[in-house]
């Protein structure tokens, strides 16, 4: 029986893949390379530091350690430049319902992220009360795909993974829900997300009662 949701924050609850490509394309315009939307989906759901990693690749870089630290630090920065002026209306069409429905129906809340800057992001908007779990990029140590941020969410709202659906928008949230145990809903493309349990385009007519045909369809 599901008791629990588990979501992922960054283009599940919030769009901010597209200030985070801002602030990649802008340190690759100032390393003198062009990165484009599309390689901007390999970097959904993965790290700051694999984020940076990928980016190299794709410029055909290589770099040290100190230095990619301080690459790094110079993306982040200007990335919360963005997210500091975000404003609540930036939560995404039918959110803020569905999580009104699962609390209305007892079901616990949990955030499954791998961004080290969730809390601030989740303050912004005016959410971060809502979750009874937070568990973001700051309390895991293995990144998407590898499960620990969900398996955390889960033992955090009191549950076993069998009883939590997650919410993801990246193939390898997808994986690592799915290596978890869990049941996973895939928010967005069907091309990208096959390996979830069904896949959404939104939440605007996602109701509870499509969940509950999801936990009898399992
Ligand atoms: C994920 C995003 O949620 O968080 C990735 O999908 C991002 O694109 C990762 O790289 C880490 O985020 P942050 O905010 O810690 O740099
Ligand atoms: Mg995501």
């Amino acid at each position: 029986m599901i008791r629990g949701c588990i979501f992922d924050l960054d283009g599940v609850v919030v769009d901010t893949a597209k200030y985070h490509y801002l602030a990649w394309k802008r340190l690759a315009k100032e390393m003198g390379f062009d990165f484009t939307e599309q390689d901007n989906e390999r970097l959904k759901g993965v790290s700051r530091m694999r984020s940076l990693d990928i980016l190299l690749e794709i410029g055909g870089m290589t770099m040290g350690q100190e230095e990619k630290e301080v690459m790094a630090t110079k993306k982040n920065d200007w990335y919360r430049e963005y997210i500091l002026k975000m404003e609540p209306d930036e939560i995404l069409p039918g959110v803020q319902d569905f999580f009104a429905e699962l609390k209305n129906e007892g079901m616990k809340i949990a955030l499954g992220s791998a961004s080290k800057n969730a809390v601030t992001i989740l303050e912004q908007i005016g959410l971060k009360d809502t979750f009874d779990a937070i568990v973001d990029g700051t309390k895991v140590e293995k990144a998407k795909p590898d499960p620990e941020v969900f398996l955390k969410g889960a033992h955090e709202i009191g549950l076993m993974p069998e009883e939590c659906v997650v919410f993801e928008d990246a193939e390898a949230g997808v994986e690592a829900a799915k290596s978890g145990k869990m049941k996973c809903v895939g928010v967005g493309d069907p091309e990208i997300l096959g390996k979830a349990d069904i896949v959404i385009p939104g939440f605007q007519d996602f109701h509870l009662i499509d969940l509950q045909q999801l936990n009898t369809a399992l």
